[in-house]
């Protein structure tokens, strides 16, 4: 492993225990794990629910260089090692909604929360890792019902949550040290061979409304380009903007 595992049974967000330990000195890769969140986040203010012992949750700390603290890179490394790691143990084709969901048949996976903070002169990168491992059907409740899937659903058998913790942190650490040594081409390269939404028409969800358009490509900086109505490329910034991949 390449920090240590900090385990809980119950936290209100593993990525708030995360920046505890952040902040006390934990060495960087280090990751806390719970069986229970009571209060999980998602991206965009929505919540995180699993039951207890049933999905993967936890969160890795990192302490980046500050040229790469607010890296998008961060955030799509997440999706990118959790989808390489379930292929390899599970053979699910998982493939990669941008920025960071992590799909199996156009359903949720799993999900990246990454939440930076700053400890001293050092920026603190918690990134937060929700995946879909053992619920049942009737774990899903609402939209989730048609929307979110887990390992276990899509290959009808359950997953030990450990080894694919070992899994997801050994494939994070591999492409962190690509990003580290400026390897962003070789990681674009590894995003876009699982990703489904390049090519896909989206409807782009902005704070000063709403338009569709046909997803381009995602660049150096992790960004998603977008072809407007008009034929126009335009550069979609994570965390500013979701999108819906239309079917
Ligand atoms: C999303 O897709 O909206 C992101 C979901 C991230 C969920 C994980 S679960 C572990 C970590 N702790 C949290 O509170 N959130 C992340």
């Amino acid at each position: 492993m390449w920090g240590e595992i900090i385990r809980y049974d119950e936290v209100t967000s593993t990525n708030d225990l995360a920046r505890d330990h952040a902040r006390r000195g934990v060495a960087e890769g280090s990751v806390v794990v719970a069986r229970y969140q009571a209060a999980g986040r998602g991206r965009q203010g929505r919540a995180w629910c699993a039951p207890r012992d049933r999905a993967l949750l936890c969160s890795l700390i990192l302490r980046p260089p500050a040229a790469l603290a607010r890296s998008a890179w961060l955030t799509l490394l997440g999706g990118l090692a959790v989808a390489e790691a379930v292929r390899q143990r599970t053979q699910v084709p998982a493939t990669l909604k941008w920025p960071n969901d992590v799909l199996v048949e156009g359903r949720k996976l799993a999900g990246v929360l990454t939440e930076t903070s700053r400890v001293g002169e050092t920026q603190v990168a918690v990134v937060g890792i929700g995946l879909n491992v053992n619920q049942e059907a009737s774990d899903f409740a609402g939209e989730l019902a048609e929307s979110a899937t887990s390992l276990q659903l899509a290959t009808g058998k359950p997953w030990p949550a450990d080894e694919l913790l070992n899994d997801v942190v050994e494939h994070y650490r591999a492409g962190y040290q690509v990003l580290l040594e400026g390897g962003v081409e070789k990681l674009r390269q590894q995003y876009l061979a699982l990703d489904s939404t390049v090519g896909r028409a989206v409807q782009v969800e902005a704070p000063d409304g709403a338009w569709s358009g046909r997803a381009a490509t995602v660049d150096e900086h992790g960004a998603l380009w977008v072809e407007d109505a008009a034929g126009d490329a335009r550069k979609i910034i994570v965390g500013d903007i979701s999108i819906r991949v239309e079917a």
